[in-house]
């Protein structure tokens, strides 16, 4: 089976594949959890809103160089500080972060499965992300099942801007003709990463990383309402997100492409 037969499945790396708990951990050496957590929080706000920001500016720097500044920004923020040893040893938690527990699973499916291409998608850094996936201890162990990381770097610009989307589907050797994109799958926990998805004509599983813990999960990010929709399909996990692709797949492929304005399609377990 060629490349452009096969689907593809592509996953975002931070808060969909690792997951970044461990993180408000080692905050909490330093502040007590509770403070911790406000900070992990405001951290990742402000990694996310730097990189838009950079994009609307048409700036770029390594996603490194931005978390590290949006570090700085959460404790600023929460009137605290750190050395910049200690922020360097935060930093280098990125390098040893773990898989949520529907990972492996999920991986597991795919090296069995010879109809589909997977990728890490990420705004990091190429080194950044090799480190992440290579010495990450539950997901170094199947590094393997990714044919390539596909980073931002060569092309210096982030999560949403479309030429992040297409760049993966030329990457993972599809045209932008409907039928190609419609074969491209983003699996993220990111809503903003999913619309942005869906806007560039690619498909979209969600991943709801928030059912089953607070109640709280569901789609409520309302900018696909006023772009090209939310999620193809809503999973709760990465192994979930595989089967639900293929069932959609099954039932789907060979249309116009998507549907983009469809209400997303909710995978049950089995
Ligand atoms: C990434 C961020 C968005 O890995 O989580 O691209």
């Amino acid at each position: 089976m060629s490349s452009k037969d096969k689907i593809v499945i592509a996953f975002d790396l931070y808060g969909t594949l690792l997951s970044t708990e461990s993180i408000a951990k080692d905050l909490a050496t330093h502040f007590g959890q509770e403070q911790a957590n406000k900070i992990a929080t405001l951290w990742r706000r402000y990694q996310l809103e730097y990189t838009w920001r950079m994009n609307s500016m048409t700036l770029y720097k390594p996603f490194s160089e931005i978390t590290s500044a949006a570090l700085k920004h959460a404790l600023a923020e929460s009137s605290v500080s750190l050395s910049d040893e200690n922020i360097s040893k935060l930093m280098k938690a990125y390098d040893n972060l773990g898989t949520f527990p529907d990972v492996q699973p999920g991986l597991e499916a795919i090296a069995s499965d010879p109809s589909i291409d997977a990728y890490v998608f990420s705004n990091g850094s190429d080194d950044m992300v090799s480190a992440s996936v290579n010495q990450s201890p539950s997901l170094s162990a199947h590094a393997s099942v990714f044919k390539s990381l596909v980073t931002v770097q060569e092309i210096e610009v982030f999560k949403p801007d479309p030429t992040v989307y297409h760049h993966l589907c030329k990457k993972a050797g599809k045209s932008f003709s409907n039928e190609d994109m419609a074969s491209v799958w983003l699996v993220s926990g990111n809503p903003f990463d999913i619309v942005g998805a869906r806007a560039a004509g690619i498909q979209a599983a969600w991943v709801d990383r928030g059912s089953g813990h607070s109640g709280n999960g569901g789609w409520t990010d309302q900018l696909g309402t006023l772009a090209s929709g939310g999620p193809t399909i809503i999973v709760s996990g990465v192994e979930e997100a595989v089967t639900g692709i293929k069932k959609w797949m099954a039932e789907n492929a060979g249309g116009s492409g998507g549907g983009n304005n469809k209400e997303p399609a909710t995978m049950g377990p089995g």
